[in-house]
């Protein structure tokens, strides 16, 4: 367990608050088979459910009566099959004394306890789940088909879920600093590594080796491709090539899942090129102003607009785009170069608390989603508040199936400058990417070294690698 066991007893108070009545069941996640039962991924706990009792062991529920305040930790004992195979584990009293839980049941007992409030006519309340064995188990326990457990989830339990998690407290900060440190060892290797020759296999292989190396995993599939235009490019096969650009977008969790995620695109052969200088310098401008303009009481609404506009005016500048800017932005046409939003929650999670529904943890009342292609894709856009915690993350791509496709229907036509766009074809893309902590009247960044990235930084540590 990470945090004192006076944190885990005044998170679930507060939550039990926050929900007021009936029976709060918290699933923790049980081992998924990769290939046959008893290969199993690397086991993931939930991260709500590690959020209120910090145990990482599978085979949990946490169930708390929010009316009387009655908390249960509910597991089975492991035998000496168990103990032969895996060894000793804390006993699930021990675990439940460890976060300050009073009661422990077999796992059995929860069918029980779940049909007597439904008897009492009590609310039963669960998250949306994400995983297909959650869901038959959640069907086993409440007779609801898996279609529909998301609509039947507990509004109040999200939102109360949501505004819990989504303020970091110091104690999260300095775990989420420790992610960004081995988040600065997983870019600076891939940089040195950066060379023609080496395979997008090899770099994404020790990426994934340096986060299991500090005792836990990635935060996400790493990213790493020359073609950084694909937005969620793996690494292949190929060897990097000269004078191509690599995009590395990868993170780490710390062994209780707090994340980090940055991007870096690196010039293969050591130096950038003019032209992909100029479209590398727009993305850092765009990277930097969320620096300057965000603190709390402003939207990341408004950040991102404020990035588009920025981004809109540098590619009139280049020729790319033309026309009044306002209009291009309002219309949509940057997102043929950015076409996704500028950053996204990120705490336990590396898109934070994604699966209780992106709309909830990224919008409220005041700011709604928009259905507009780009903008579409803001996972987060809500006014800032301290504590919050969001991902900085602006990019240019060229993709050629969208250009083609925009230039045929002619999408935004008057605001794209296609002949000269189509020159670009072969650029790929760019995207830097760090993690922003909003502070009590301005904002940061996680980490305290920077992952190089202004031109003269990077050239000047890819020249000075061994
Ligand atoms: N860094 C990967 C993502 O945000 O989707
Ligand atoms: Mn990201």
């Amino acid at each position: 367990m990470l945090f004192s066991k006076n944190t885990y007893v005044e998170r679930r108070a507060r939550l039990r608050q926050l929900v007021g009545h009936g029976l709060i069941v918290l699933m923790g996640n049980n081992e998924s088979p990769l290939n046959y039962p008893a290969n199993a991924y690397k086991f993931r706990q939930d991260s709500s459910f590690l959020y209120f009792f910090g145990q990482h062991r599978d085979g949990l529920v946490g169930v708390i009566d929010a009316d009387s305040g009655a908390e249960t930790l509910l597991g089975d004992e492991i035998d000496i099959d168990d103990i032969v195979w895996y060894g000793e584990v804390t006993s699930v009293v021990q675990m439940a004394e460890e976060c300050g839980v009073a009661h422990t049941a077999p796992m059995a007992a929860l069918t029980e306890m779940v049909a007597q409030a439904q008897k009492a006519g009590r609310k039963v309340h669960f998250l949306p789940p994400y995983r297909h064995e959650t869901m038959i188990r959640l069907h086993d326990l409440l007779g609801i088909h898996p279609s529909q457990q998301r609509d039947a989830a507990s509004q109040e339990l999200i939102q109360a879920v949501i505004q819990l998690r989504l303020v970091k407290s110091a104690e999260e900060i300095e775990e989420l600093e420790r992610a960004a440190a081995i988040g600065y060892e997983m870019h600076t290797t891939a940089m040195r590594l950066c060379r023609p020759g080496v395979t997008e296999a090899y770099i994404g292989g020790v990426l994934d080796g340096i986060a299991a190396s500090h005792g836990s995993m990635v935060s996400f599939q790493s990213i790493v491709s020359m073609h950084g235009e694909i937005l969620h490019g793996y690494p292949s096969a190929r060897p990097l090539e000269a004078g191509r650009l690599l995009l590395c977008d990868a993170g780490a969790e710390t062994r209780e899942h707090y994340c980090s995620d940055h991007t870096r695109t690196t010039p293969i052969s050591g130096t950038f090129t003019q032209r992909q200088k100029n479209i590398y310098n727009i993305v850092v401008d765009c990277h930097d102003l969320a620096l300057t303009h965000a603190r709390p009481g402003v939207r990341w609404w408004d950040v991102h607009y404020d990035v588009c506009r920025l981004m809109t005016n540098r590619l009139k500048d280049l020729g790319l785009m033309k026309g009044d800017t306002e209009a291009a932005v309002q219309a949509g046409a940057h997102a043929l170069f950015l076409p996704h939003g500028l950053g996204h929650a990120m705490g336990m999670d590396v898109h934070d608390m994604e699966g209780l529904g992106q709309t909830f943890v990224g919008y409220d009342e005041e700011t709604r989603p928009s259905s507009q292609f780009g903008t579409a894709s803001l996972r987060f856009a809500r006014r800032l508040e301290e504590g919050h915690v969001v991902t900085d993350e602006p990019g240019i791509y060229f993709i050629p199936a969208l250009i083609d496709l925009w230039r045929k229907e002619g999408t935004n036509a008057e605001f794209l400058c296609f002949d000269e766009i189509e020159k670009y074809k072969d650029f790929g893309g760019i995207r830097i990417e760090d993690d922003v902590l909003i502070t009590k009247d301005g904002c940061r960044f996680l980490g305290e070294k920077r992952i190089p990235y202004h031109v003269d930084e990077v050239e000047a540590f890819l020249a000075a690698r061994d």
